[in-house]
C-alpha cells in the first residue's frame, strides 16, 4: 500500500514537472515571438494580413480607399503603385514620418493628415505593419 502511494507520489511529480518544463518552453516561444520586430513577422504570418484587413475596415480606411477605385482618397492599388516605383514607407507614412507621395495635393493630404492626427498615430507597431501589410497585397 504504501508503495503504491510512493510511486503514485513520484508519478504525479514526474507529470508536473514535465508540465512545468513544457510551459516554460512555451513560454519563452511566446516571448521570442513578441520580441521579433514587426516586420519580420508581419511577412510570415497570415495573421497580420488578417489583422490588417480587419484594420483597414474597422479603422475606416476602406470609406475613402477602395482597392480599384478612387473614392476620397486614392485607390489602394494607386497607392501600392507609387511606393512601389518610389520605395515609400507605408508605415513611416502613417507614422508621420514621411511626406505624401502619392497625392500631393494640400487639400487631399489635410483629408488623410486628419486620420493620421487624430487616431492613426495611437496605433500600435504591429497595427501599422499590419495595414502596410495588407494594402501591399491588394493587387
Ligand atoms: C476621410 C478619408 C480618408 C480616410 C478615412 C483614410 N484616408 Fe488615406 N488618404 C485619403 C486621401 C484624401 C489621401 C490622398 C492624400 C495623400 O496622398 O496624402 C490619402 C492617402 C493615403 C495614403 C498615401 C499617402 C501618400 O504617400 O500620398 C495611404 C498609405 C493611406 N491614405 C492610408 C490610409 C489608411 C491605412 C487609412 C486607415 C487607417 C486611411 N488612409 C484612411 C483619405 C483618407
Amino acid at each position: 500500500m504504501k508503495k503504491s502511494v510512493l510511486i503514485l507520489g513520484l508519478v504525479a511529480f514526474f507529470f508536473t514537472s514535465c508540465g512545468e518544463t513544457k510551459k516554460e518552453e512555451v513560454k519563452k516561444d511566446v516571448e521570442a515571438v513578441e520580441e521579433a520586430p514587426a516586420s519580420e513577422k508581419v511577412k510570415t504570418s497570415d495573421d497580420y494580413l488578417a489583422l490588417g484587413k480587419e484594420l483597414f475596415t474597422t479603422k475606416t480606411c476602406v470609406t475613402c480607399h477602395q482597392p480599384d477605385v478612387k473614392v476620397i482618397g486614392p485607390s489602394i492599388k494607386d497607392i501600392n503603385k507609387i511606393y512601389t516605383e518610389k520605395g515609400g514607407n507605408i508605415v513611416a507614412f502613417l507614422k508621420g514620418e514621411s511626406p505624401a507621395i502619392v497625392d500631393t495635393d494640400p487639400g487631399q493630404v489635410a483629408i488623410m493628415k486628419a486620420n493620421i492626427d487624430g487616431f492613426v498615430k495611437d496605433l500600435t507597431a504591429e497595427e501599422l505593419a499590419a495595414l502596410s501589410v495588407y494594402m501591399s497585397s491588394v493587387k
